[in-house]
């Protein structure tokens, strides 16, 4: 069972070590409010080589959910056939045209947990806000592409810091949410569709460019679209990243929004009735598993027992009639 009472046990966390710079302030006046780059101390890291990741893989893939690392028909191979596959993978990235990923390090070797805490240390004294206290849960991956590559348009639940450890790497960051997206999108996005976002021509241009080389980060706040390009060389990055309480609350909402839309209703965006969000957070809430394995889990389990067709017209309609507002909710 996903573990989420270890981040805010006191007696595990460390204190802020620099590895990500202490010194330059500024910005993070700005989390989770508007991206912005700082200095990080990654580069290099043993942690990080494609041989040490290469390694890492092997446990990554003994969790039980496997599916963000590999899609399709690959899913129906034997676990070791799919170890072999990703190990190959990760030492030859340079030329096999791929882009890797892996994810939740901390949850499956000491050493990433140790890290992972050592950076929201640094997060914490950075933006003076007792981020391990008030998340809900958090993890790290790791990206390892082929030159070239870009990765979609798309957008994120967590509050995430992207730090470039090997390679180039450039992102171009819209701000969050309404003031880029509309309602559908996220909406959409909370089914379980990572790639909701729809992207249009004016965006070209528009956003913030970052450009990320080994020793440089870029923060994200949470639902804030993105674009990704890896420069001419393997690129290897780290990914920290956390969602509070408030986040998980609002998807909850966004999740009902969806299905009602589905059924030819115009659902009221989360904020603007407190009860009637309320109403829809403990439909949701009471659907979902109560022992989830992963975050992925505890997050969509909910809306995908809600979309069983069925249930979703006995569900809804009971919540249209008694608890919600016709029609507006
Ligand atoms: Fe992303």
């Amino acid at each position: 069972m996903l573990d989420t009472a270890r981040y805010h046990d006191a007696t595990r966390r460390t204190a802020p070590v620099g590895l990500i710079d202490l010194a330059e302030r500024t910005p993070w006046a700005q989390l989770d409010e508007a991206a912005f780059a700082f200095r990080h101390r990654l580069a290099e890291h043993p942690l990080f080589t494609l041989e040490r990741l290469a390694d890492l893989s092997s446990q990554v893939l003994d969790r039980p959910d496997i599916s963000r690392a590999f899609r399709g028909a690959d899913l129906q191979l034997p676990r070791a056939e799919l170890k072999r596959r990703m190990r190959n993978s990760i030492l030859g990235v340079e030329n096999n045209g791929l882009w890797l990923s892996l994810h939740y390090l901390d949850e499956v070797d000491p050493a990433y947990e140790r890290l992972f805490d050592q950076l929201m240390a640094d997060i914490e004294d950075l933006a003076g806000v007792p981020v391990r206290e008030r998340m809900h849960w958090g993890s790290m991956s790791v990206f390892m592409n082929a030159p070239g590559l870009q990765v979609p348009y798309h957008f994120d639940h967590e509050t995430n810091f992207l730090m470039q450890i090997r390679g180039e790497k450039s992102v171009r960051l819209y701000p969050k949410g309404r003031a880029t997206l509309c309602e559908e999108e996220i909406e959409d996005f909370y089914r379980s569709n990572a790639l909701a976002g729809r992207y249009r021509d004016e965006l070209a241009e528009a956003g913030t460019l970052f450009t990320l080389t080994p020793g440089v980060g870029v923060h994200h706040p949470p639902l804030a679209p993105h674009l990704i390009r890896n420069g001419r060389e393997v690129s290897v990055s780290l990914a920290i990243y956390y969602v509070m309480s408030e986040m998980e609350y609002r998807a909850r909402v966004y999740q009902v929004n969806f299905c009602m839309r589905k059924m030819g209703l115009h659902p009221r965006p989360p904020g603007e009735s407190a009860w009637v969000d309320a109403a829809k957070e403990r439909l949701i809430r009471a659907l979902s598993m109560s022992h989830p394995r992963t975050h992925d889990e505890m997050l969509y389990s909910g809306i995908q027992r809600l979309m069983a067709p069925a249930r979703m017209a006995r569900a809804l309609g009971r919540c249209v009639r008694g608890a919600l507002h016709p029609a507006s909710a």
